[in-house]
């Protein structure tokens, strides 16, 4: 990246921080800054098949999670709102188009694939940040939040956190874009299958379900 795009990415870094700080449902500015800095490492690991744009990349990871539709804006409120942000830092049209692009993409229960590497990377990051410790963490912060309970063994299909394991993290590995990625799943996902078995022999009170 040249200065100028340095300098642009430092004021959307900042920005993005005073949206998201403070938020309570897992999508806060600590996670936008780990799917971040875990983009730029995937991308590490992609860039000698690939050749990735880092100010598109860097850009489109800090904006991932602004304006989303979790938060209830569509997602023209969300293009305008990038628009204007990157617009009054002087980014082309074009390059506005393609993080707009990306950041309308990457989410998992829209079930779509971005076309461009970066917008791949992007969406790894993201669903790296979903799983292992830090998404066990996520999980239960958002179903409370959401008014979820813990775990209900009555409730197979239900609405209760653990039931979120089986509908999407422990998925999540098998649905990367990068090898790199998938790298990086592996030991999160081994701790999740840890978790869930102390979770059970816990929840049973040490006897046999
Ligand atoms: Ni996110």
């Amino acid at each position: 990246m040249n200065n100028i795009e340095i300098e642009i990415v430092n004021t959307v870094k900042e920005k993005v921080e005073k949206l998201l700080r403070g938020e309570t449902t897992g999508h806060d500015w600590f996670h936008t800054e780990r799917v971040y800095k875990n983009a730029i490492k995937i991308a590490q690991g992609e860039e000698k098949d690939n050749k990735i744009d880092y100010f598109i990349l860097e850009v489109s990871a800090l904006l991932h999670d602004v304006a989303d539709h979790k938060f209830g804006y569509t997602d023209l409120d969300r293009e305008n709102i990038i628009i204007e942000m990157l617009q009054s830092q002087g980014v082309e049209l074009e390059r506005i188009k393609l993080i707009v692009n990306i950041v309308n993409n990457v989410s998992f229960s829209k079930g779509n694939i971005p076309e461009s590497i970066e917008g791949k990377i992007v969406q790894d990051a993201d669903r790296i940040d979903a799983i292992g410790a830090i998404g066990i963490a996520r999980t239960f912060a958002y179903g409370g939040a959401k008014g979820r309970e813990i775990y209900n063994p009555e409730n197979r299909e239900g609405a209760h956190s653990i039931y979120h394991f089986y509908e999407k993290l422990l998925l999540l590995k098998d649905n990367l874009n990068t090898k790199t990625a998938y790298n990086m799943a592996l030991e999160r996902n081994k701790f999740m299958e840890s978790f869930l078995e102390e979770f059970y022999n816990e929840w049973n009170c040490g006897e046999k379900r």
